[in-house]
């Protein structure tokens, strides 16, 4: 069955000291996994390399937190998946609704990036979500499709076996605000059933994470959702202490 993902979106947060800090304090407090759970820390651009070093024989992930479509050339600023693979990353987060919102990428953008990371072999966590007027407006379900939709556009079940959703309502994001248990595995069971349609039985094995002020207080029971498979914490993955918290309710429900 799934294995759970618990995954820190550091986000433009700490310098290289403050990630080597916060790398000692979680590999301090949890020196090892269960192998029921992967934990993946995703740092900005400048702190990868450091991560990826100081992460060499333990059990956790590195992973970007955006990438260009291309694999190299005259794109000033931007970081390629060949680059990231190089680095050592495994996984890349996409789509992330602050990406959508204060970069202007669109799903057509995400989808190219999609292509990009798998034809490269980095796993893409691809966010969804529903902005708070569009849950007002009962539009959500309707948002959701298309995003999820457009981002698996032409994939083969191969490929999109290989993908994370993370489902995070732009509403929860740093607003302290979470979805309810039911709101979470409502969506969740939603986007299953999308994915099924793309890929059959195989969609089984996808797994979609909930993201939106995920923290150690009601991590367990989002967690214990049946189509909830992880999280894509933000706040709480600056904190040594909440993100295993959270790693540690991850191995308590496998
Ligand atoms: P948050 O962020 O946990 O701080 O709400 C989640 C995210 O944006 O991925």
């Amino acid at each position: 069955m799934r294995k759970f993902l618990i995954a820190g979106n550091w986000k433009m947060n700490g310098g290289a000291e403050f990630a080597s800090d916060l790398l000692s304090s979680i590999k301090k407090l949890k020196p090892t996994i269960s192998e029921d759970v992967d934990v993946l820390v995703c740092p900005p651009y400048i702190s990868l390399s450091m991560a990826i070093d100081q992460l060499h024989e333990t059990d956790l992930l590195v992973g970007a937190q955006n990438m260009h479509q291309a694999d190299e050339g005259a794109f000033t600023g931007e970081i390629s998946a060949k680059m990231l693979v190089e680095a050592g990353c495994s996984y890349v987060i996409l789509g992330h609704s602050e990406r959508r919102a204060y970069f202007h990428e669109t799903d057509q953008l995400i989808h190219a990036k999609t292509k990009a990371a798998l034809a490269n072999d980095l796993a893409p966590v691809i966010c969804v979500g529903e902005l708070l007027e569009e849950r007002k407006s009962g539009d959500h379900f309707k948002v959701v499709k298309a995003q999820v939709q457009a981002a698996l556009d032409g994939l083969s079940a191969e490929e999109a076996v290989q993908i994370v959703i993370a489902y995070e309502p732009v509403w929860a994001i740093g607003t302290g605000e979470t979805a309810s248990p039911e709101q979470a595995q409502e969506m969740h069971a939603y986007i299953r059933g999308i994915l099924k349609e793309q890929v059959g039985e195989l969609s089984d094995a996808i797994r979609i994470l909930y993201g939106g002020s995920m923290k150690p207080g009601n991590a367990g029971e989002l967690l214990q959702q049946p189509d909830v498979d992880g999280g894509l914490i933000g706040g709480a993955s600056l904190d040594a202490e909440s993100f295993v918290s959270i790693i540690t309710t991850a191995e308590s429900l496998s």
